[in-house]
C-alpha cells in the first residue's frame, strides 16, 4: 500500500532545520513547508504597515489577506517572491512577538494543514509535531547548542555580506529560545513520539542520514 510521506521537523533557531529538511525533501521528492517563513512573512508585512503586535484586529484582517504558498522550497506571497527579506536582522528580532499572537498562529496553523493535506511534505517549525500535523507518522525534534546555533547563523550572515556581531547573534538565540518556550500559545516543545537529533557535533550529511534512515525503515517495515 502506499503510505504517505508527511514528515514534521521541530526544533529551536539556528538547529539547521531548513537545511536538513529541503535535503531529505529531495530524497523523498516533497513540498518542503518552511513555516518560520509565514510569521517571517507577516511581521515583514505588519512593520511595514506599522501594525503593532498589540493590535490584533488589523493583524488578523492583514493576515486575511496574504496568499501564501510554497514554490521550490520558498514562500510566495501574494505572488511575489519575498524570500530575501525574511531573514534581515529587523524582522529576526520581531518575529517572537508576532508568531505568540493566538489569532495569527490559528490562521497560519489552517493554512499548513490545508497544504499537508494536499501533498507529501516535510514541514519544519515550532509546533509542527505537537499541533499542526500531530498525526505525522515521521516527526523529528533537532537541537544543538545556543553557541552552536549562533556560529551557524553567523557564518550564514556574513555569507550575505551582512554586518554581523556573534555575541549579538548569540544573545538573540537565547531571547527568541526563551519567547519560543515560554509563550501561551503552542509553545516549542519536542513531540512524545518525536526522534530527537542533537546536531551540535554532526555535519548536515550526517543528520539527513539518520533522518532518511528512519523514513526508509518505517516505509520497508
Ligand atoms: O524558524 P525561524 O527562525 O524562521 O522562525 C521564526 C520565528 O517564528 C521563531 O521565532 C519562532 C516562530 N515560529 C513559530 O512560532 N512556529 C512555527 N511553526 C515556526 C516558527
Amino acid at each position: 500500500m502506499y503510505m504517505r510521506i508527511i514528515v514534521a521537523i521541530d526544533g529551536p533557531a539556528g538547529a539547521g532545520k531548513s537545511t536538513i529538511a529541503k535535503r531529505v525533501g529531495e530524497k523523498f521528492n516533497l513540498m518542503y513547508i518552511n513555516t518560520g517563513s509565514m510569521y517571517r512573512a507577516v511581521t515583514l508585512k505588519a512593520l511595514e504597515k506599522d501594525i503593532h503586535h498589540s493590535n490584533m484586529d488589523k493583524l488578523c484582517r492583514l493576515v486575511d489577506t496574504m496568499d501564501m504558498y510554497f514554490q521550490n522550497n520558498e514562500l510566495i506571497l501574494n505572488g511575489e517572491n519575498i524570500n530575501d527579506k525574511l531573514t534581515l536582522p529587523y524582522i529576526s528580532n520581531n518575529v517572537s512577538n508576532y508568531a505568540s499572537i493566538k489569532e495569527v498562529r490559528h490562521r497560519l496553523v489552517a493554512i499548513q494543514r490545508e497544504m499537508a493535506e494536499k501533498y507529501d511534505v516535510i514541514m519544519d517549525g515550532r509546533d509542527i509535531g505537537t499541533v499542526v500535523l500531530k498525526d505525522a507518522p515521521f516527526k523529528f525534534f533537532l537541537t544543538a547548542s545556543p553557541e552552536e546555533r549562533a556560529r551557524r547563523r553567523y557564518e550564514e550572515l556574513k555569507l550575505k555580506k551582512l554586518d554581523v556581531n556573534y555575541e549579538n547573534i548569540l544573545d538573540e538565540i537565547k531571547k527568541r529560545d526563551y519567547i519560543d518556550c515560554n509563550r501561551e500559545t503552542d509553545p516549542l516543545t519536542k513531540a512524545e513520539d518525536a526522534i530527537e537529533i542533537d546536531s551540535t557535533n554532526m555535519n548536515i550529511e550526517e543528520v539527513v542520514e539518520k533522518i532518511c534512515s528512519y523514513i526508509r525503515n518505517k516505509i520497508n517495515n
